[in-house]
């Protein structure tokens, strides 16, 4: 309920995994705070998907975001959910903005610099509460990880080393099959879709400006070069089958479930992917703290791990384990921290997001 007692009337764009997921955390409370009004999406099959778990009429569900701010006299709408590719965020959020919606947009922000300098301007002139999807800032483990780094425990860090570990089926189900995800058209650059919660992690732990950045990122390994001898499908009689770890998994779950029959079975060293297919990155930051980021895929479970250095103490944490450890340099005494274990999508991290929404929507006082 919103300070009129009244409940949070929300309407999402983008009927996606990501969009159904968020509205459902958003709903989801006991009692719930806010209410599905309508959805924009222009793929059918997806209006199907979102037909499922939501119950709204029929005449609720609108072609696209530009139907649905059509409709906004009868909607009464007091906020929209942003779940589309990043591609269309800018042009999207813009039309929001002067349709005087409060927003919730799914990271990465824009695809450009350009396009998100334009975002923040107007949205700070026209007032409108605007949170990003950089929902590890909810998840336990990253919170307690920043609240160790502000405790000054570690004493001055001087540097800081970050993986993110995609899994095999992660990669090859997200990254090369899935035409949502394994371009650069779509997604901007890989960093950008995968990382830019870890980009974000650097900046909020850090707490300062970055000042010079360089990376590297290319494709060399799953290339038709590395497998000239195979078809472009898995089915297709491919010799390698019976040993290739790349290989498509005929029961769709997990990642799968988001691919049609016809991309399952995609070939990972001809998938039609312009993504690098790993990426590392080194920083500086104001006063000279350095950073190094290394964006891997195939791992047997995504994860993140990090190793902080301060001049009191280093810091090094596994955020699948839940689990950081911090060391003293001199005397070598180690404290082990474990954070709660939460059964959902981002180690527990999406329920509070959503939650800060609605906080700040209800009250914005609320919100430090
Ligand atoms: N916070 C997180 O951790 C997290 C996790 C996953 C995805 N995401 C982000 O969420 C967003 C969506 O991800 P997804 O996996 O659901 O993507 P998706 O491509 O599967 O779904 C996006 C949907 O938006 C629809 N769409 C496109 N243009 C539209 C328009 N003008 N109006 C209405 N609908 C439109 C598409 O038809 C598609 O169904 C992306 O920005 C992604 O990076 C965030």
């Amino acid at each position: 309920m919103n300070k009129t007692g009244k409940i949070i009337r929300l309407a999402l764009i983008g009927g996606g995994h990501r969009g159904i997921h968020m509205i459902n955390c958003m709903t989801g409370g006991d009692p719930a705070r806010a209410e599905l009004i309508a959805v924009a999406e222009p793929r059918e099959d997806r209006r199907e998907d979102c037909r499922k778990p939501f119950t709204i009429p029929p005449e609720r569900y609108y072609h696209d975001h530009k139907d649905l701010l059509s409709h906004l006299d009868e909607l009464k709408l007091d906020a929209v959910l942003i779940a589309t590719d990043v591609a269309t965020h800018h042009d999207i959020v813009v039309a929001c903005i002067d349709a005087g919606l409060s927003i919730f947009l799914e990271k990465p922000i824009t695809r450009t610099v350009d396009e998100a300098a334009n975002l923040v301007k107007i949205t700070e002139k026209a007032g409108i509460p605007l949170q990003v999807g950089f929902s590890l800032r909810y998840s336990p483990f990253f919170v307690k990880l920043r609240e160790i780094v502000n405790s000054g425990t570690l004493g001055t860090i001087i540097s800081l080393d970050w993986t993110e570990a995609v899994s095999l089926r992660h990669w090859t189900e997200c990254y090369c099959r899935n035409p949502s995800y394994n371009n650069r058209a779509t997604v901007g650059s890989w960093i950008l879709e995968k990382s830019s919660h870890d980009m974000d992690q650097l900046n909020w732990i850090l707490d300062k400006p970055c000042l010079w950045v360089s990376c590297f990122s290319p494709r060399s390994f799953f290339v038709p070069a590395t497998a000239p001898d195979v078809p472009k499908k898995c089915t297709d009689n491919c010799p390698r089958l019976d040993d290739c770890p790349f290989a498509y998994v005929p029961e769709a779950t997990g990642m799968s479930d988001w691919l049609t029959p016809d991309q399952l079975d995609v070939c990972v060293y001809h998938c039609e992917s312009d993504l690098p297919d790993r990426q590392v990155a080194i920083f500086e930051y104001e006063g000279g703290v350095t950073a190094t980021f290394n964006l891997m895929p195939l791992v047997f479970e995504d994860n993140r791990w990090m190793t902080i250095y301060g001049t009191q103490a280093t810091l090094r944490g596994s955020a699948e384990d839940r689990r950081i450890s911090v060391q003293d340099v001199t005397t070598g005494v180690e404290t082990i921290y474990h954070t709660p274990f939460e059964a959902d999508e981002h180690g527990g991290a999406d329920v509070p997001t959503a939650k800060a929404f609605l906080d700040f929507l209800i009250d914005p006082t609320s919100v430090p």
